[in-house]
């Protein structure tokens, strides 16, 4: 009789474990992913076989057992979790040196002062900047999840991290030989079994993506609320949510770099890489772009490598951990109370910082474009002192509701200019008020306009403007429009002050007497200046038609334009559906340029061109020649273009790209290197930000032209 109590008690308890992970297990289906997998009427079946068990037996009964929360949401506790392994920390290297100190260190410790060279590998995996998490899985389930805490006690984010995407739920099981080591392992044998793991501890990085952050931000700031300053902070807020529900609309993504197995079957691999390659075969998600390095040397080539190519992935990365490959000497070499001896982290300078934003300058470019300029306190950034940020446009200002004074994180990535990912509200001075955008030119006050469909604001005043008519002046001079050396910009400024130029024809009428009264200038400059504005009176038809600084008319069009026709006079004369005609020329070029000959200021300025003797017509259409070609940089890159640009239509930034050597094709693939964005993308943005592709806006790939 007792032994049948004795066994009644026994199946209670085990129904009782099984039926609150599955009461648990719904529960969170339901109320924070919004997916559940059994209907009411199953749901509340188990719930009362479970309160009917706990009734009967209440000493069985679990204080914490979902019967006593009923209809409550899953809540994260942060309960406190101490580390089966305890969460290191690593060491760091902060330049190739440190490296080299290293390897030396780790080749004398396993050579055991021996002085044969020994040849050590290493696996180089990049330094993913997010949190770090620990991971407990029992016969392949996911049971615990953790943060680093102080690295021994952790808090307990289980139900924050059920909600990532990434994050396998259940493992697929291993393949092993006859010693039970995974088949996928060198010196392995036959597959005899699969199996999963009794235990599997796996710490990894939990990181918000770069496109999900941005998306995030723009959210909050339409809520009035605070934006996250990066990635990683958005990351770190977001999972230490007691609300599991706000963690799941996060976005947030995770790979895993290390794998504690223990089994009594199963032999972990004995290599830092095959572990990687284990957590690949079981589910995890495993950073691509590790590598196994044979030297010191190798490590390094990795690490310069990455520097750059680190810009195009769509999370942020701060380094490269480079760990020894045989796992075997990890045990040897052991740790110190701060980090393994086994492992570095190669530091790349932080290429974000925090400083003042002090001013906001708006520049008026030659068309009237009204651009926003980032006045900053100057701050060291990647190596190089930034004091001024883009903007790019109002829209930007109100997106990241900058207010002057505020404090702001600036970035400097790559190639891209330095740019303001974000403010940091909580060091805002109560006193600050939001940006007012102006409403006249502050060069000459005329009242701003927005052309519909534009986001830039323009100054209407063309030919009064003297800011516009300076960046006109300085646009003709220069290199790929007449090429006039010898007359830059300080000369420009210096001869409209004088008010000896007003117009391009004023460069040819300038008298030798005239060019010496300017400030600094002696007789041999002047004659050389003189000489040089002669010689451009040669300028092919293109590099006329490019100085002219037409709306949308750049280097390429112009060239395309000047082939075509041949001739001013012919160009002059041609419709817009004629000028459209050209391969590469689209409706809203062709109208610009009729827009602009049909000024009559614009015609005079031509008449009076051609009487100072100017080149007007090109020999041979064909083999009209825009001066040099821009330098190929952009060779072996491949580009794709979509969205509405404004500066440009798409048919032209693909030519400039060919120009510069570059490869233009439609759709994003894997081998895409870059996309650059216009105003509404549609789904080549997700794809390439899925991809990892490096995502330019039409400032950066202005800039990326200029270059
Ligand atoms: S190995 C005991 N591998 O960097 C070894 N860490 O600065 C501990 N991290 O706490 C970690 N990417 O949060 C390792 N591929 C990677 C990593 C990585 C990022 C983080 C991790 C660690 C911190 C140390």
């Amino acid at each position: 009789m007792g032994s049948q109590i004795a066994h009644e008690l026994e199946s209670a308890k085990a129904r009782i474990k099984e039926l609150v992970s599955l009461v648990e297990h719904h529960r969170f289906l339901y109320y924070v992913l919004d997916r559940p997998e059994i209907s009411d009427g199953e749901f509340d079946k188990l719930f009362h076989e479970l309160e009917d068990l706990e009734k009967r037996f209440p000493e069985l009964k679990d204080p914490n057992s979902p019967t006593e929360k009923v209809g409550a949401a899953p809540s994260t506790e942060f309960k406190e979790v101490r580390h089966r392994t305890a969460m290191l920390s690593l060491a760091n290297a902060m330049d190739e040196g440190d490296l080299d100190r290293w390897g030396d260190r780790l080749k004398r410790s396993v050579s055991d002062g021996d002085d044969k060279e020994v040849a050590l590998g290493y696996v180089c995996e990049l330094k993913i900047d997010g949190l770090s998490i620990g991971l407990t899985y029992e016969e392949g389930r996911f049971v615990q999840g953790a943060t680093r805490g102080n690295g021994t006690v952790g808090e307990d984010v289980t139900l924050n991290l059920k909600t990532i995407a990434d994050l396998p739920a259940k493992l697929k099981p291993l393949e092993i030989d006859a010693e039970g080591l995974p088949t996928f392992c060198a010196g392995a044998g036959a597959a005899v079994e699969q199996r999963l793991p009794a235990l599997l501890e796996v710490r990894g990085e939990v990181y918000m993506s770069v496109s999900s952050f941005t998306e995030l931000n723009r959210g909050l700031t339409e809520a009035n609320d605070s934006p996250f300053a990066n990635p990683r902070n958005a990351a770190s807020g977001s999972l230490r949510q007691k609300n599991p529900r706000i963690t799941a609309k996060r976005n947030l993504s995770l790979w895993t770099y290390l794998a504690y197995l223990e089994d009594p079957v199963i032999q972990q691999p004995r290599s830092q890489f095959e572990c990687m390659k284990m957590l690949e075969v079981m589910g995890f998600p495993v950073e691509p772009n590790r590598f196994l390095a044979d030297s010191i040397l190798e490590i390094k080539d990795y690490c310069r490598r990455w520097s750059e190519e680190r810009h195009g992935l769509n999370y942020q990365t701060d380094g490269v951990v480079i760990k020894l490959n045989d796992r075997r000497l990890w045990e040897e070499l052991g740790a110190t109370s701060h980090s393994p001896r086994w492992a570095v982290a190669f530091k790349y300078p932080p290429e974000e910082a925090n400083t003042i934003l002090e001013d906001i300058l708006f520049e008026v470019g030659r068309t009237g474009a009204v651009t926003p300029v980032a006045v900053l306190t100057p701050v060291l950034l990647a190596g190089t002192t930034v004091k001024r940020a883009s903007l790019h446009n109002a829209d930007q200002i109100e997106r990241l509701g900058l207010r002057l004074g505020d404090t702001v994180v600036v970035r400097k990535a790559g190639e891209i200019i330095p740019e303001i990912l974000s403010v940091i509200v909580e060091k805002r001075k109560e006193e600050s008020k939001p940006f007012v955008y102006p409403s006249a030119c502050p060069e000459c006050d005329t009242t701003l306009i927005r052309i519909e469909e534009e986001v830039v604001l323009r100054c209407p005043n063309t030919y009064g403007c003297r800011a516009q008519k300076e960046r006109r002046l300085k646009h003709f001079v220069g290199k790929e429009a007449m090429n006039i050396e010898g007359v830059g910009e300080v000369l420009v400024e210096q001869l409209v002050k004088a008010d000896l130029v007003d117009n391009a024809a004023d460069f040819y009428k300038l008298s030798f007497e005239q060019l010496v009264s300017l400030e600094r200038m002696g007789e041999k400059s002047a004659r050389n200046v003189l000489k040089e504005i002669e010689g451009s009176k040669e300028r092919p038809l293109a590099a006329l038609l490019f100085g002219l600084g037409i709306r949308h008319v750049g280097a390429t069009v112009a060239e395309l334009i000047a082939s075509h026709f041949g001739s001013i006079d012919r160009v002059m004369e041609a419709s817009a559906e004629q000028i459209s005609e050209i391969e590469g020329v689209g409706t809203v070029i062709a109208e610009a340029v009729v827009d602009y000959f049909s000024q009559p200021q614009n015609r005079e300025l031509i008449e009076t061109l051609k009487e100072l003797g100017l080149k007007m017509e090109d020999a041979s259409p064909s083999s009209a020649d825009a001066g040099e070609a821009p330098a190929q940089v952009f060779a072996g890159k491949t580009f794709v273009v979509t969205g509405t640009l404004s500066n440009m239509d798409r048919k032209q930034a693909e030519t400039a790209i060919k120009m510069r050597g570059g490869k233009a094709t439609s759709s994003v693939s894997k081998k895409t290197d870059y996309l650059v964005v216009g105003e509404s993308p549609g789904s080549k943005l997700a794809k390439a930000e899925q991809l990892g592709v490096t995502v330019v806006n039409e400032s950066q790939f202005l800039a990326m032209l200029e270059s």
